[in-house]
Formats: C-alpha cells, sequence, structure tokens
C-alpha cells in the first residue's frame, strides 16, 4: 500500500460547521484538509434564505435550541457570539440587513458567505477537497486513517461535519451518524425537523380552496407556541409558525392554531351583527382574516345564514374556528423538504467546551449532526458557526 498522505487535522465536510472549522485551525498553524463529496462547497448555504443566507439571529440564546440536554450549547454559544459572526461579515464587505426578528440575512447573495469561507480557510493554509468520498475510517497508533477515492489519508484530528439527514439531494447522508456508532459514541433518535406538516385527506379536500393562503397565526403545541405567518399549502401546512412548530410536535399529537391571534373575534362579529344584521358572516368575518378562510369558515359554521340570524352560541363557534382551532397533522413533508434533522450525536459523549468526543481523543463532531438543534431564523447557522469555531481552536 502506497505511504498515506499526513496532516493534523481532516474534516469531512465542507458546509458551514466544517469550513469554519478548517478557517480556525489552519490560522493555528495546523496543517487541515477539508472533504466533501459534494462537487461545491456550502451548497445548503447557498440555498438557505431563499439565496440570501439569514446567516444570524441577533438574539440568540441557548432557549433558541432543542436537545436531550438543553445546557450543551450554551458553552459554544458564549465563545462565539453572533456579534462574532457580524464581525467577521463587516471585515469581508457584506451587506446584510435585519428582516425580522432578529434575522440578519445578506443584502446581496449568499455565495457571499460561501466565499468568504472558502477564501479564509484557504487563505489559512488548508485545503479543500470536492467529489471526494471518505470509504473507511479507523484508529490509527496516533490518530485515524481514512480510505478515501483519492487514496488514503491519515491525521491526528478527525472531524466530523458531515450534516444532518435533511434534502438527501444535495449529498445529505447519515455518514456522521454511522461514525459516531462505529466509535461507540451513542446517538439521540433523528427526525426531520423545521418541515412542513401534512393533514389527513378529508381535511385537506375541505382546506383545498386555501391553498397558497398565508395567515399571521399563533401556533400552540403543549406550552410551546410561536407567532409568525402560516401558509394552507396543496400537501397541509407550513410557513414559519408551523415549520417552527414541527421541530416539537410528534406524531399523533394535538396542535392548536389561532388564526387572527390577539382578536375577540366573537366580539368583533358581535358587534358587527349590532350595526348590521343583514351582513353576512363571511363579509364580517373577511375584516378580520383573508376572505377565502372568512369564505370557508362562515360557510360551515353558518350556512346561508346573515349575521342576525346567529345565535352567541354560533358566533363562539365561529370565533373556536378561527382562534382554537384543534388537529392532528398526520405526518411531516419528512427529509426531503425538512430543514434541519433533530436528534444526532449524544452530547453526553461531547466535552461541550471543544465538541471532541469524550471517550475518542482526537474525534469531534460538529454542526448539524451533534444533537443540537436550532429554531428557523438564523440559529442553526449560528450553531455551525459556534461549534466549527470551537473545535477549530483545539483540534
Ligand atoms: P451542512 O449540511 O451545511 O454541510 C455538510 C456537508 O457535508 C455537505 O457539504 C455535504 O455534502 C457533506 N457530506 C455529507 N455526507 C458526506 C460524506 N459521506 N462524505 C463527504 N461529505 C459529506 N439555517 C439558518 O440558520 N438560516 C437559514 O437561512 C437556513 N436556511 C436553510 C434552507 C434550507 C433549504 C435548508 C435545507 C437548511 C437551511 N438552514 C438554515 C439550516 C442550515 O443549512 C444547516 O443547519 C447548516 O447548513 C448545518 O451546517 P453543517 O455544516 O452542520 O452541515
Amino acid at each position: 500500500m502506497s505511504r498515506a498522505e499526513t496532516v493534523d487535522v481532516a474534516i469531512i465536510g465542507a458546509g458551514a460547521a466544517g469550513m469554519m472549522c478548517a478557517w480556525e485551525a489552519g490560522k493555528r498553524g495546523r496543517r487541515v484538509v477539508v472533504i466533501d463529496h459534494a462537487r461545491a462547497p456550502g451548497e445548503k448555504i447557498r440555498i438557505s434564505g431563499g439565496g440570501r443566507c439569514n446567516f444570524t439571529n441577533l438574539g440568540t440564546t441557548p432557549k433558541n435550541y432543542l436537545s436531550a440536554n438543553p445546557s450543551f450549547a450554551i458553552s459554544a454559544l458564549k465563545r462565539y457570539t453572533p456579534q462574532d459572526f457580524i464581525g467577521l461579515v463587516d471585515r469581508h464587505g457584506i451587506a446584510w440587513h435585519e428582516k425580522t426578528l432578529g434575522q440578519l440575512f445578506c443584502d446581496g447573495s449568499a455565495r457571499q458567505i460561501v466565499d468568504m469561507l472558502t477564501g479564509g480557510l484557504r487563505a489559512a493554509g488548508a485545503d479543500l477537497r470536492l467529489t471526494t468520498a471518505v470509504n473507511a475510517v479507523e484508529r490509527s497508533a496516533d490518530g485515524f486513517l481514512l480510505a478515501t477515492s483519492a487514496g488514503p489519508l491519515a491525521c491526528r484530528s478527525l472531524v466530523i461535519a458531515s450534516g444532518g439527514k435533511s434534502i438527501p439531494k444535495m449529498g445529505a447522508t447519515g455518514f456522521g451518524y454511522e461514525i459516531a456508532g462505529k466509535f461507540g459514541l451513542k446517538l439521540q433518535p433523528t427526525r426531520p425537523g423545521l418541515v412542513p406538516l401534512t393533514l389527513e385527506p378529508g381535511l385537506l379536500e375541505r382546506l383545498a380552496p386555501l391553498a397558497g393562503v398565508a395567515v399571521p397565526a399563533r401556533v400552540r403545541h403543549g406550552k410551546t407556541s410561536f407567532e409568525e405567518a402560516m401558509l394552507f399549502t396543496h400537501r397541509g401546512l407550513s410557513g414559519p409558525a408551523i415549520l417552527q412548530m414541527s421541530s416539537y410536535w410528534h406524531e399523533g399529537e394535538e396542535i392548536e392554531i389561532a388564526m387572527a391571534p390577539g382578536t375577540d373575534v366573537f366580539a368583533r362579529l358581535r358587534a358587527v351583527k349590532g350595526a348590521n344584521g343583514r351582513q353576512a358572516p363571511a363579509t364580517a368575518l373577511a375584516e378580520i382574516v383573508p376572505k377565502r378562510l372568512a369564505q370557508l369558515i362562515a360557510e360551515r359554521e353558518a350556512g346561508g345564514r346573515n349575521l342576525a340570524d346567529l345565535s352567541d352560541k354560533m358566533l363562539q363557534k365561529i370565533d373556536a374556528a378561527v382562534n382554537g382551532w384543534r388537529l392532528k397533522p398526520t405526518g411531516s413533508e419528512g427529509y426531503r423538504t425538512a430543514e434541519v434533522t433533530l436528534g444526532g450525536v449524544d452530547t453526553d459523549d461531547l466535552d461541550s467546551r471543544t465538541l471532541q468526543a469524550r471517550t475518542v481523543p482526537g474525534l469531534y463532531f460538529i454542526g448539524e449532526v451533534v444533537d443540537v438543534t436550532g429554531w428557523l431564523g438564523g440559529y442553526n447557522f449560528q450553531w455551525a458557526w459556534a461549534s466549527g469555531w470551537v473545535a477549530g481552536q483545539t483540534a
């Protein structure tokens, strides 16, 4: 066998976390190689945020993340903050703006973030190797030995930054979970997160006229609630409020939706009834929710009657249909459209200050492959930057 090329750090995955780690480790003078089977680095960054990359959130706190151990992310998020990443973006002359709820986007294109990272890691001496597969990983006397499609590679530190299972069409694999399993690390069960929810066929048929309608909504599940936009689709429900809730929801569970949060629909309808009893309920309701939704609810709850013909009880039923809609989604659209993967490498088996495996010195897991999953709104990239940066200080 030919002698293996030897480097200090091999990073598998040229996504957000892997490139940040490579840049930092390179700056420390480590000889770094980043391997990715894809043809281009940072593909998820490129398509993120509608092509503008929601690269961080000003309000990032550990509370914006789901994990079996909610405290795990505290250390990395404290050491590398949204302000640190904003500083980096500013130094590279990338213009940005706050869209809503602390979410920061590029003014121009997400490609600027990819270019900043590839430029940064290369300037730090790291080597980016694309269209390269990793066929095997073994422990060696002083590190790890990889069998890659470009030949054997020996490294002292091995960083797994291969992301989650979301969007298999873009090269997502279960690679990181397999490596974790091979080296004896525990896994938290994985499932799609930040994903549209699907509805049973009967309900879907009834809601068909609403496909494409968006409403500001409050979606509640147990003690968790999100107030953002919700979108009716041909498959079920989507929009930020639903995506956020999907990470908390499990099959068989109920969610409750208010489509005019903060509005006393009963009182509003009663007032209109008092002033103009001949008005159709759909007309009055269309002042509160989108017209198509108003029509559907009014038709179901009031038939062809005027407001004057509706008792308080009936008005209350309309109120409940708008602001207390309880339903059980049948499932989610799955990894095909999920923005993230929940679960992953169990944080019990990682050191929160370094992201290094407790029982396998030199082996690191960063980014989405770890059981730390952010809300929608730039939190997932902030975790990728923070965990990548932290591992880059010691790998
Ligand atoms: P990431 O998935 O970025 O990178 C993993 C890399 O590993 C990939 O390049 C892949 O090709 C490579 N790889 C996988 N298996 C491999 C193997 N076996 N061998 C070699 N290479 C392998 N988040 C956010 O904060 N703001 C946003 O605006 C968005 N928007 C968004 C839109 C869409 C459509 C999606 C799907 C996701 C988002 N996200 C997001 C989530 C965000 O993209 C995600 O959390 C990060 O990209 C995770 O970064 P990682 O570096 O961990 O994985």
